[in-house]
């Protein structure tokens, strides 16, 4: 059984950041295989781990919906996108990388997007730890994935707007039946870390603590390079690690 942790939030709040700096500890404690998910249409968790996204979900979708002949006589369709979805894993240092990406263009994709949900389950389950970065919002996590979060962490910027945004997460999860285990709140690029933990940050919501703004994490985003090769010294990660996450 794989423990998945999906990362959500508002926009610009450091979703994808945050994503790569947890695949960069579960890497760095050795703690089993690794999938990373860049659930976000607009993709950029390649980016963050300093490679480009190669072929994404959406592409395979298309392709599909645009031409099922290219299904070869005698596979299934849920055969060929099992093997499809297999070939579009990238393997970057540590970890394996999905990105879902879209397709292009008008169509109903709702057959394939059926199928494939049963792939990717399947997929997922064949890794330890599954990292999955969210685009903002949760609507879009309930339809993606049918089964249990282990650990949602939200991410928010340190102010009013951002704690009731973090609300808002903690109680559309309940909303929409979200299977669960933990809900967190992680308030990220933090100039005031020593301040006490915020109040009333919803139902059930546990807060981890405060990312410090980091200018490694930030020059590592303006140069392209890879979070997974942040040296000692990032004061983010350093307070990652100190988190009880994994
Ligand atoms: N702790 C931090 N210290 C410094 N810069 C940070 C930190 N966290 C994130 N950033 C920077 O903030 C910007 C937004 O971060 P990121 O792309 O991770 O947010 P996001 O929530 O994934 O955004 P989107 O909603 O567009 O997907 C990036 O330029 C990133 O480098
Ligand atoms: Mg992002």
């Amino acid at each position: 059984m794989s423990y998945v942790l999906a990362v959500s939030g508002k926009g610009g709040t450091g979703k994808t950041t945050v994503s790569a700096l947890l695949s960069r500890l579960i890497i760095s404690r050795g703690k089993g295989s690794l999938l990373a998910v860049d659930a976000d249409p607009n993709d950029n968790l390649a980016a963050a781990f300093g490679v480009k996204a190669e072929r994404t979900i959406g592409d395979i979708i298309g392709a599909v919906a645009k031409n099922p002949e290219s299904v070869p006589k005698g596979m299934s369709k849920e055969r060929f996108l099992e093997y499809e979805v297999q070939s579009a894993v990238q393997e970057c240092e540590g970890l394996d990388l999905l990105t879902m990406g879209r397709p292009e263009g008008p169509g109903c994709y709702c057959y394939v997007n059926n199928i494939l949900r049963g792939v990717l389950t399947k997929l997922t389950a064949d890794y330890d730890f599954v990292v999955i970065d969210n685009e903002a919002g949760l609507e879009h996590l309930s339809r993606k994935t049918a089964g249990r979060i282990n650990l949602l962490l939200t991410v928010a910027d340190a102010t009013a707007a951002g704690m009731k945004a973090a609300r808002r997460v903690a109680c559309l999860a309940d909303e929409l039946s979200l299977k669960v285990d933990r809900k967190t709140l992680l308030v990220n690029k933090c100039r005031l870390c020593d301040a006490p933990a915020p109040e009333d940050i919803g139902p059930g919501m546990e807060f981890l603590g405060y990312l410090p703004f980091d200018m490694k994490v930030a020059e590592a985003g303006i140069n392209g390079t890879s979070l997974l090769d942040l040296r000692d010294g990032s004061a983010a990660l350093e307070a990652l690690e100190a988190m009880e996450i994994v």
